[in-house]
């Protein structure tokens, strides 16, 4: 066989591996598999990649043997920082992470159409430098505007950076690059001065810091998200550059999922992307909200339990705290306990509660929590009314009413966890922190609410001493 049709069959198998695990990767049951089917696409993909070696000319070998070996090294330095980052990283941390490779994959794309632009022949026609440009552009953007990103996460750059006539800054930058790509492309024909290439790739990555400095911490994942849409495209661009399917349909893939991904947490927040890039996620919290009625009342975690142990119908919402505080393994155990005692338990999961997209759902699959026992929000609101006891574990903005009532909350008109309205609100946190997007809530001093202050997994394994003590196997 030759290593051609060897590299053509790797691509129609890698393009198939990344379509079929993007598939299993709508389900929380085969999503664990669907990664791991992906992952194999890639191997065979990178692999194939190596192979163009045995293809070409004795001629043209020598240039090449160079061209393998540094391929190979920056791979091995690749993989292992991957492997190392990837077994280190806390589940909290995760975001940051997504951030940080998604930046990379938009770099690469990049660093291809440069690659592309900078050589001194071989350009063929428009059409193929104007692909190079606009995913040079993108991915560039995409680059430096993931690491912003991920400094903000990180909690390495705080605040918004805003300045006055950002947009008009910022358009102006846009507007530049987009005229040094055209210029490259259709007036030089891909044989511009290096230094305008340069140029070109300076004020993209520009533009990336300057898109992304204004945009508020609340808003990240959406535009994480936004990024990774952005490094498909550009991927996908470069791939029909370098005329390798895998890679056009690896990036087609990510660029689609990708949109669909920030369109639906757009949605989930009940913003949309243009708002989220264009303006503030709104002034911090205490400088709109008018004075909270009420006091909060706490309550001690071993009456809660019991309480719960009592009641017909116990429905969960879980958020960053729990996260925070590892405690899902200890409040399944609690749960465990409920369920024997023949109550009726649910999870009810907000969209965007924790810090990425499922993030409860993973933390409750790590605890072995069955699938049917977990609900998403639009599926288990209406039922909190009929619950006597709602717990709060962890849970901030989520579950935070001015969302529904205060026009002037920055959180208003995102969709909530309707925790209010069971009969019984207990809310496990540890002191008087705020949430992400640091507004007060009217919650936790609604007069069905107590609070059990702590830690939310030492909270969780003195409920399960409670229950266990009361129903005579506590030791
Ligand atoms: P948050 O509103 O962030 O509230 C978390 C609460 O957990 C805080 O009030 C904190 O209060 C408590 N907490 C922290 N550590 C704890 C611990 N060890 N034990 C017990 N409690 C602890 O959480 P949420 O309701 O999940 O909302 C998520 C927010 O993050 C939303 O605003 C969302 O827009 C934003 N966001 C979401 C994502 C995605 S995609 N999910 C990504 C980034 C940002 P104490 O300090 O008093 O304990």
């Amino acid at each position: 066989m030759s290593p051609q049709l060897l590299i053509d069959i790797s691509a129609l198998l890698a393009s198939f591996l990344f379509i079929y695990g993007l598939k299993r990767m709508s389900s929380p049951v085969t999503a664990r598999s669907g990664i791991v089917v992906a992952g194999v696409g890639m191997l065979v993909a990178v692999l194939a990649a190596f192979l163009y070696y045995f293809g070409v000319s004795e001629a043209a070998k020598p240039h090449l043997t160079t061209n393998t070996i540094l391929a190979a090294i920056a791979l091995g330095v690749g993989v292992g920082w991957a492997w190392w980052s990837g077994k280190k990283v806390a589940m909290t941390s995760m975001p940051q992470m997504v951030a940080l490779y998604n930046g990379m994959g938009g770099g690469a794309a990049a660093a291809i159409g440069a690659v592309e632009l900078l050589k001194t022949s071989g350009h063929h026609g428009a059409l193929p430098l104007v692909v190079t440009i606009i995913g040079s552009l993108i991915g560039a953007i995409s680059l430096s505007g993931s690491l912003i990103a991920w400094a903000k996460l990180d909690g390495r750059i705080n605040g918004t950076w805003r300045v006055k006539g950002q947009q008009l800054i910022n358009g102006t930058v846009f507007l530049a690059t987009l005229v040094l790509g055209l210029y490259i492309a259709l007036v030089a024909e891909g044989h511009a001065h290096p230094a305008v290439t340069g140029a070109f790739f300076a004020l993209a990555l520009i533009f990336g810091v300057l898109m992304t400095m204004p945009i508020g911490g609340a808003d990240m994942p959406v535009v994480i998200s936004l990024y990774n849409a952005f490094t498909g495209l550009a991927v996908g661009f470069e791939g029909y550059v370098l005329q390798n399917p895998a890679l056009m349909i690896a990036g087609m893939v990510v660029g689609s999922a990708g949109t669909l991904l920030t369109l639906l947490m757009a949605k989930a927040m009940n913003r949309s992307v243009a708002n989220v890039i264009f303006s503030n996620f709104g002034p911090a919290g205490d400088e709109v909200q008018g004075e909270i009625k009420g006091s909060q009342k706490p309550a001690e975690a071993g009456d809660a339990a019991i309480n719960m142990r009592y009641a017909s119908k116990v429905i969960i919402a879980p958020g960053y705290g729990l996260a925070v505080a590892q405690a899902q393994h200890k409040l399944f155990e609690f749960v465990k306990l409920l369920t024997d005692a023949g109550v009726e338990v649910k999870f009810a999961i907000h969209p965007v509660a924790g810090r990425m997209p499922g993030h409860m759902n993973v933390l409750l699959a790590e605890a072995g929590v069955p699938y049917d026992m977990i609900f998403d929000m639009e599926d288990v609101n209406g039922e909190f009314k009929e619950a006597d006891v709602a717990i709060v574990i962890g849970a901030n903005d989520t579950v935070n009413p001015a969302a529904r009532t205060n026009k002037s909350s920055p959180i208003y008109g995102m969709p909530i966890l309707n925790v209010d309205q069971a009969k019984q609100v207990y809310v496990v946190k540890r002191g008087q922190g705020k949430g992400y997007s640091g507004v007060e809530n009217e919650l936790f001093f609604a007069d069905n609410t107590n609070l059990v202050y702590g830690d939310a997994q030492k909270v969780m394994v003195q409920m399960i001493q409670a229950v266990k003590s009361l129903d005579g196997g506590g030791h």
